[in-house]
């Protein structure tokens, strides 16, 4: 008897017979989770069928008629990979070599000293989440002093589930000041500044998810003399380079500021934003080390760590990705296409503002256009949030949060007509 067949056959008597109740009772006590609140929201606008519904909810970009984008040097990069026949074998553990120097070199900056002296480790992730998943596990492993990981408050939701499940006790700092709906300084640097020594700090490289609200260079120093007196050690989140401001340079401003002080750090990069390459889940995790041998050192523990988890990663993302960063022609392209994608949001921003004077709310909506990439946290309480879906169709996050990714020229209007009667 074949094996499938005896599967099959096991299967039907054990459906069938007195055993039933028993064999589906063993996940009995396995309760109903929650839904994901940002997958909810799309599954709830999915439902309504208003013409003029929209969903500002999901954190992906949208061109302005509201279509996903495919990056035009994406196809072609598509193109020229399909014309060489490459075959499909599977990638080393550490992922595709090409990708991960270019990925390391764009996030540290091509005249880094650390690319230079090759002190850095770079492997491959899955997207950002996967990146910031191999981090976490390493530290779990290796980080000697402490457990804990100092978030913002609030930070992508995922970031607690994700440092709890790698066996680390996510804590939080204040960040986000809901009086003025831009960064809080003073409280940020007052609790690190109560931070035990030698723990980790994550901090987003830029265009920080949920709130939009980045601290601004000078806000930058402060917080980086605070992290190098307390000892901290920073794990920089960089899911949005070059979709904050348009220039990848200045979207790394922070992080790299953090390297020349001198400041050990791990960073877990995403193309996911600014390539749109979303569903390719292209990603890479990035130790900077104090000499190659170490970094040499730190390579071999991430594939033992790896390896188990998913063996290696995969091949068609990244083989896009490098062929973009590698070639001269496609890399132009690419940083005018992010410039334009930057520009449409912070485009958007301003249009809602203005059409938010011409309905006349005599709110302060600067906060709008202050904060950068592709959230904003409008203020909006729980219950204008409500009513903003009840009344107008309009899908976000409870805490206020929408993505401007999702406005276009068409319904721009529409949503300050919303806003405003909800907020009056
Ligand atoms: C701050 C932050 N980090 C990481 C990610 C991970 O994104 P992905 O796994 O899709 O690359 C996101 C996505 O929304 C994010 O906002």
């Amino acid at each position: 008897m074949s094996l499938l067949f005896r599967h099959r056959l096991l299967a039907t008597v054990t459906r069938c017979g007195p055993c039933a109740a028993r064999a589906s009772s063993m996940w009995s006590h396995v309760e109903m989770g929650p839904p994901d609140p940002i997958l909810g929201v799309t599954e709830a606008f999915v439902r309504d069928t208003n013409s003029k519904k929209m969903n500002l909810g999901v954190g992906a970009y949208r061109d302005d008629s509201g279509k996903p984008y495919i990056l035009s040097c994406v196809r072609k990069a598509e193109s020229q990979i399909s014309a060489k026949k490459l075959d499909k074998e599977y990638l080393p553990i550490a992922g595709l070599a090409e990708f991960t120097r270019a990925s390391a070199a764009l996030a540290l900056g091509e005249d880094s000293e650390v690319v230079k002296s090759s002190r850095f480790v770079t492997v491959q992730g899955l997207s950002g989440t996967g990146s910031l998943r191999i981090g976490a596990s390493f530290l779990q492993r290796f980080f000697q002093h402490s457990r804990a990981v100092y978030l913002p408050k609030p930070s992508w939701g995922n970031h607690t589930a994700l440092f709890r499940d790698s066996g680390l006790e996510p804590k939080a700092y204040r960040y986000y000041d809901p009086k003025t709906c831009g960064f809080d300084a003073a409280g940020a640097l007052d609790d690190i500044s109560k931070i035990p020594e030698q723990s980790i700090i994550l901090l987003h490289a830029c265009a920080h998810n949920p709130t939009g609200v980045d601290p601004r260079p000078e806000q930058w120093k402060e917080l980086a003399a605070l992290v190098k007196k307390r000892k901290l050690f920073p794990f920089f989140d960089m899911a949005y380079q070059g979709f904050a401001s348009g220039d990848i340079n200045r979207d790394a401003w922070a992080l790299r500021h953090f390297i020349e002080q001198g400041i050990s750090v791990v960073i877990a990069q995403s193309f996911a934003k600014n390539m749109g390459l979303y569903g390719e889940r292209v990603g890479a995790f990035t130790v900077v080390c104090s000499d190659p041998d170490e970094a040499k050192r730190v390579e071999s523990q991430l594939k033992i760590l790896i390896r188990p988890m998913y063996s290696n990663p995969p091949l068609s993302g990244a083989r896009i990705a490098a062929m973009i960063l590698n070639t001269p022609e496609l890399r132009a392209e690419w940083l005018e296409e992010v410039k334009g994608m930057a520009n449409r949001i912070i485009s958007m921003r301003e249009q809602l503002v203005s059409n938010l004077k011409k309905e006349g709310s005599i709110h302060n909506w600067q906060h709008i256009t202050d904060q950068i990439g592709m959230f904003c946290f409008t203020g909006l309480k729980p219950e204008q949030v409500d009513r903003l879906t009840k009344e107008f169709s309009v899908y976000l996050t409870k805490d206020g949060r929408i993505s401007v990714a999702g406005i276009t020229s068409a319904n721009v209007g529409y949503l300050a007509h919303a806003i405003y009667q909800v907020t009056k």
